[in-house]
């Protein structure tokens, strides 16, 4: 029997609104940001996001970095948490987007407890160990490579300091429709060309522990919304038209689609969500991760086996302030 290749050699999220925005101008940026501030307002979102800030326990005084913060719906509810002397820092790689969020925090009294920085996940401009809490929602499942993005995370943040990421899972786009094959060939369309990986969210634990994060824990929400005028209502809309793009689904099955959608609507049936999914682990006092055992030129077994010849150097590097006998092995 012939060898069934692992991994589909499709190339993922070409869809993605969210993969170039570096880019963008103004008025892309004025869309984009209104779509995020809709989603933003709507109530189980709320739910959602006090829920995830709690969990990644954020306190007043701390200092957070916000990765991906779009028009910074996040950003200033964590600005609104860390006050009066804490700072939130809401980094993206869009000059138009940060302009955005600047303007709605000017507008919501907040300009002084945010900072603005322009940058890349993957390649974070910010010193080692700079924050207590690094953050990124619904940005790193848009990025090409974007796991290789936590071990930034876990980079800057300081020992003992939380690192938190909210992914969707692509397949998790739930919906009201009474044709169930028409809807799933959608939604699976919509998740491999909208999200350059609509699956990372089932990956995080593993890549956090892997990137030397400790006590990592995950825990699902599904925000979901009734009517016809929230964010999950265009989604599923955009969904449709993107499947219709890829050849998932025909012109005629996508108005059949959604004249079954609006009848659904008109009836008052209508409901939309989407599964998403936290992780959140924190830096170790110590953090031995493969590439320091590299660095080391020691097997990373070696490390585990005579912790005291490798910590050092390690410890030297990334926690001046822990001495090696306090240093959590
Ligand atoms: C779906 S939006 C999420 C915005 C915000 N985190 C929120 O939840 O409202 C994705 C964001 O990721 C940003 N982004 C795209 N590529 C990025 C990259 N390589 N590094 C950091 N952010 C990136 C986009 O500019 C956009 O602001």
């Amino acid at each position: 029997m012939d060898e069934q290749p692992l991994e589909s050699e499709h190339e993922y999220g070409r869809f993605s609104p969210w993969r170039e925005t570096a880019e963008i101008d103004e008025e892309q940026a004025r869309q984009l940001a209104a779509r995020l501030e809709l989603r933003a307002q709507g109530e189980d979102q709320v739910v959602m996001r006090d829920a995830y800030l709690d969990l990644l326990d954020v306190v007043p005084g701390a200092r957070v970095l916000d990765v991906g913060c779009g028009s910074g719906a996040v950003l200033r509810a964590l600005a609104r948490r860390v006050a009066p002397e804490g700072t939130a820092v809401g980094l993206d790689p869009s000059p138009a987007l940060l302009a955005v969020a600047r303007e709605i925090a000017d507008l919501e009294g907040l300009a002084e407890r945010i900072e603005f920085l322009e940058g890349d996940a993957r390649s974070l401009p910010v010193a080692d160990a700079d924050f207590d809490i690094v953050l990124a929602t619904t940005v790193l499942g848009h990025v090409p490579e974007g796991d290789g993005a936590i071990a930034e995370l876990a980079r800057v943040v300081r020992p003992g300091g939380r690192v938190g990421v909210l992914e969707l899972d692509g397949d998790g786009l739930l919906m009201v429709h009474p044709d169930r094959d028409l809807t799933r060939r959608i939604v699976a369309a919509w998740s491999d060309n909208s999200l350059v990986d609509g699956w990372l969210g089932r990956r995080l634990p593993g890549l956090m522990e892997e990137a030397g994060l400790q006590d990592v824990r995950m825990r699902a929400f599904t925000p979901i919304e009734r009517g016809t005028t929230g964010f999950y209502v265009g989604l599923v809309e955009r969904a449709a038209e993107i499947a219709v793009t890829v050849e998932a689904i025909t012109s005629e099955e996508h108005r059949r689609w959604l004249t079954a959608l609006r009848a659904e609507q008109a009836a008052g049936r209508f409901v939309a969500g989407l599964t998403q999914l936290f992780v959140w682990g924190t830096r170790p006092l110590v953090m031995l991760v493969a590439s320091d055992a590299e660095a080391l030129a020691v097997e990373p077994t070696t490390v585990a086996e005579e912790p005291v010849i490798a910590v050092a150097p390690v410890e030297e590097r990334l926690i001046p302030a822990v001495p090696l006998e306090k240093a959590e092995l």
